[in-house]
């Protein structure tokens, strides 16, 4: 049996550099050794989000996202969570397998109440959601980044708590694949970063793309000196360029009589040729939303099998029903 890899997507919108080259692109590069299932956390974003309409918008961007960057739906798994009403029934069992003591150590509910804030019970029962998740659909490995580590050992724990006390193999218990990810620099060398400002979305057009391209900082060596292969424009270019054009590049840096102005130019090539493609896929497909509730209308109708397969087997170990 081929092993899955699962993995959630909060819908804050149209993702940035960052995004894509740290978190969408390798978990994309995953499905061709694992089963993916990828899902829209959309219950996750109601912690926080008020604005329905805007909710419901950006569940279709993100769709639309991971579509124009690649995920094909025949093979890969995408769907709504709220698109799956078992995953409450099962956040509820693990509930019952979490001390309060471990979710009132939770980093992001802690946070919240040290920046002052009168955090929501939804905060607080986040990881349990987000366990539910996982143990739903017998996730093998999950790709996510550092921030989400404790999450994951959260569900690590109610899973294992529920083979414990009801018997081996009754949940599968998944393991963190915490993505190596390349640290994507912003413009000024720092992580690109929502909240910084610093980036730029993956789906710009061509001449504005260019224009942001052009805002990295670099060094300041004149145009005759001989440079070397190092900052944020050598660092993103790494990212997208081939090794041949890598060596091309350092190359031509260490000549001399090449500018970072050059050097700019040719990241804005390579960054183009890979975003390009996926910028005229992403127009089309966002346009079409009923084409959208389709695809994850059937990524669900897969995904509810499974989890009901999974509830059949919990219910039935922990004595609930006939
Ligand atoms: P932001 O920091 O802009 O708010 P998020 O925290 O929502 O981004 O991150 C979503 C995903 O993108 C995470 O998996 C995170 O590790 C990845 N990511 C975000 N920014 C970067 C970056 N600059 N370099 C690499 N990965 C990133
Ligand atoms: N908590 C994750 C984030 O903030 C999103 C998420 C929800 C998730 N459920 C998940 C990630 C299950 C992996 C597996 O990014």
């Amino acid at each position: 049996m081929q092993k899955t890899s699962l993995t959630g997507v909060k819908p804050t919108g149209v993702p940035h550099l960052g995004n894509y080259l740290g978190a969408i692109r390798p978990a994309l590069r995953l499905t061709e050794q694992y089963e993916g299932l990828y899902f829209i956390a959309d219950y996750h974003a109601v912690t926080t989000e008020r604005d329905s309409k805007l909710l419901r918008a950006q569940v279709y961007d993100v769709a639309a996202t991971w579509l124009a960057c690649g995920l094909d739906p025949k093979t890969t798994l995408l769907y709504r969570q709220s698109d799956v009403v078992e995953v409450f029934e099962l956040a509820w069992v693990l509930s019952c397998m979490v001390a309060t003591g471990q979710l009132e150590r939770g980093h992001a509910y802690k946070a919240s109440l040290d920046a002052g804030e009168a955090p929501n019970a939804g905060v607080f029962y986040y990881p349990v959601l987000m366990a539910a998740d996982i143990v739903l659909y017998d996730a093998h490995v999950v790709p996510i980044g550092a921030d989400q580590k404790q999450h994951l050992e959260l569900a690590r724990d109610m899973a294992s708590r529920v083979n414990h006390h009801y018997g081996e193999g009754t949940v599968v218990v998944p393991e963190a694949l915490i993505t190596e990810a390349p640290l994507v620099p912003g413009f000024d060398g720092q992580k690109m970063s929502k909240s910084r400002n610093n980036g730029f979305s993956i789906f710009l057009p061509e001449k504005d793309l260019r224009k942001q391209v052009m805002k990295f900082v670099t060094g300041s060596e004149s145009l005759e000196e001989p440079k070397e292969a190092k900052g944020a424009v050598w660092e993103l270019y790494k990212l997208v360029a081939s090794e041949a054009e890598q060596a091309e590049l350092a190359a031509k840096l260490a000549a001399g009589n090449y500018g970072w102005g050059h050097a700019k130019q040719d990241l804005f090539e390579a960054l183009n040729r890979e975003l390009g493609p996926m910028r005229e896929r992403y127009t089309a497909i966002r346009a079409d939303e009923p084409g959208l509730d389709r695809t994850l209308e059937e990524g669900a109708e897969k995904a509810r099998v499974i989890a009901k397969r999974t509830m059949q087997r919990v219910r039935s170990a922990i004595g609930i029903g006939r």
